[in-house]
């Protein structure tokens, strides 16, 4: 899985074909792998338990298929696990899928699930017909009419278990407050019936968004931000120079969120420092734009006091 930029312009989508008004996803279309988010430029301080826990969902893949939903905040740290347990699965020669949410794809039925299949489409052959039926009309192949989405999530349990008999599977879920219904759903249906087969699925989740997935009963894992010393590490090694004041107070605001401590130095002591208020930080953009969302979700009175 290459690691990408988190931004939904960097990540390669569904082709939705314009040209004729069919709006429907292709199944065929070329294209690289979508990645998880992270940028790998900070090595990977802390999180020593998280990594354990992740490992040892990977140790067990060949007995136990289990899912995990792991949570937090925005910049805690989720897609940075979920990418170090991805290549840790590629060394064990475990495969890996992945699909992320964009809140621009939210409303395209199966747009997620159409990602995460992509890989394995010509796999789709080995299924009985009614269930390549099932998925193809899901993603737009055909003109029947998408079946229910019971027959979709069979399929769909049925293509990974196929895919999982040649080599244990690792299944990403990134954003998954962003995935559409339809795809939370399926997901949430293979999660709970994996347990056989040798399928691991890992799901990162905003705090505070309801989501089919999130809310499927799956075992979760809260992340916490960075420790005091673990924080200071990060820190120090991304900003070497950072004068002892601002130091301080960058550790202070970004309590342990290894993404503000990556951002915030950026703008600790410089010209917008004076706008510096006790729980307001002057956000750089790349903080705006993990944030953006649930800013925009808050009630018009507490916008204009976070603007
Ligand atoms: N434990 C860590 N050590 C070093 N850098 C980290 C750590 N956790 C996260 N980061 C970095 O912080 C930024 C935000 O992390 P990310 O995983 O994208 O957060 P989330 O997915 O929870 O929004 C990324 O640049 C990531 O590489
Ligand atoms: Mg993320």
């Amino acid at each position: 899985m290459a690691e990408t930029g988190e931004t939904p312009a960097s990540r390669p989508g569904l082709t939705i074909d314009a040209r004729d008004g069919h709006s429907a996803p292709k199944w065929e279309d070329e294209g690289v792998m979508a990645g998880t988010a992270g940028d790998e430029a900070a090595p990977l301080v802390g999180r020593a338990q998280e990594l354990n826990l992740l490992t040892a969902l990977l140790d067990e893949v060949a007995t136990r298929g289990q899912a995990l939903v792991l949570r937090g905040e925005p910049g805690i740290g989720k897609s940075r696990l979920l990418s170090a347990t991805a290549r840790t699965a590629r060394e064990r020669g475990i495969s890996v899928l992945t699909t992320t949410g964009v809140q621009s794809e939210a409303h395209l039925p199966f747009a997620g699930l159409h990602q995460l299949l992509r890989p394995v489409r010509a796999r789709v052959a080995e299924l009985p017909v009614a269930q390549r039926a099932a998925l193809d009309a899901a993603f737009g192949l055909t003109h029947e009419v998408a079946p229910e989405h019971y027959r979709i999530a069979m399929a769909a349990l049925d293509l990974v278990s196929e895919v999982a008999a040649d080599a244990p599977l690792l299944v990403v879920v990134e954003d998954a407050q962003w995935l559409d219904r339809p795809t939370s759903e399926v997901l949430a249906f293979v999660a709970r019936r994996i347990e056989s087969d040798p399928i691991i699925m890992l799901a990162a989740a905003r705090d505070g968004y309801p989501s089919v997935l999130g809310d499927a009963g799956l075992p979760e894992h809260r992340l916490a931000g960075l420790d005091d010393a673990t924080a200071g590490a990060l820190l120090d090694a991304a900003a070497p120079e950072l004068p002892l004041a601002a130091r301080t107070r960058v550790l202070r605001e970004a309590a342990g969120n290894p993404l503000a401590l990556l951002e915030l130095p950026a703008v600790a002591g410089g010209p917008e420092d004076g706008q510096w208020v006790p729980g307001g930080l002057p956000l750089t953009e790349r903080l705006e734009r993990a944030f953006a969302a649930r800013v925009s979700e808050l009630p018009d009175e507490t916008r204009l006091v976070t603007a």
